[in-house]
């Protein structure tokens, strides 16, 4: 017979490595998981003044802090794109069974091989190198006066409109964010 304290170990060793899958398995991607915080979420919405006429992008929906936000309390169509099958799943239940789902599209994928052209928000908390990536995509496919907010990284090489430091939301407004700062309290850099 197996003593208890051997199962006991056994579980949490499953459990352990089932969380570090779910956590890190993605970081080769661009980010591993960590929901963005409700005030966080928030102040990237209102920043990018989104609105009912929106089609919102979430890159790298994780289980829908944002995505779920962006449709029931602003109305706004949103696309969510997810690598990891577990969290896409969560994703689709969610849509499924709350309200608002006729405004949500779940995609299974890269979000690097997206089309960005129809949004007109982009909301991103991702990996520095994450974001470097997607400046040159940002620059190639996002319609005149789409929005991009960032949780925690700036997107390397452009001035931000605004910043909130208490909750690290960067707000960018294209095209005018390839122009180098204008105003006191423009934001710039890398990462
Ligand atoms: C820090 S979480 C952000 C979660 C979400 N945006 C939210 O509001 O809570 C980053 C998410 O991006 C996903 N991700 C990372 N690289 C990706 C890629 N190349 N394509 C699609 N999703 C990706 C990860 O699986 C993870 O769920």
């Amino acid at each position: 017979m197996v003593a208890p304290t051997l199962w006991v170990a056994v579980g949490l060793l499953v459990f352990g490595v089932a969380m570090a899958y779910f956590v890190f398995a993605t970081f080769l991607f661009g980010a591993g998981y960590q929901p963005t915080p409700r005030r966080s979420a928030e102040r990237m919405l209102r920043y990018a003044e989104v609105g009912p006429h929106d089609t919102v992008y979430d890159l790298g929906a994780g289980t829908g802090a944002i995505v779920f936000r962006a449709a029931r309390t602003y109305r706004a169509r949103v696309v969510g794109v997810e690598v990891e099958p577990i969290r896409v799943l969560v994703l689709r239940l969610r849509r499924r069974l709350g309200p608002f789902g006729d405004r949500v599209t779940i995609r299974w994928g890269n979000l690097f091989r997206l089309d960005f052209r129809p949004a007109t928000v982009v909301t991103a908390f991702l990996w520095p190198g994450a974001m470097a990536r997607l400046r040159p995509k940002f620059e190639a496919e996002l319609p005149d006066g789409a929005r991009v907010v960032s949780h925690c990284h700036r997107v390397p090489g452009w001035t931000a409109a605004e910043y909130d430091p208490e909750t690290d939301v960067y707000l960018y407004r294209w095209p005018s964010a390839r122009n180098p700062p204008a105003e006191s309290g423009a934001v710039t850099g890398g990462t």
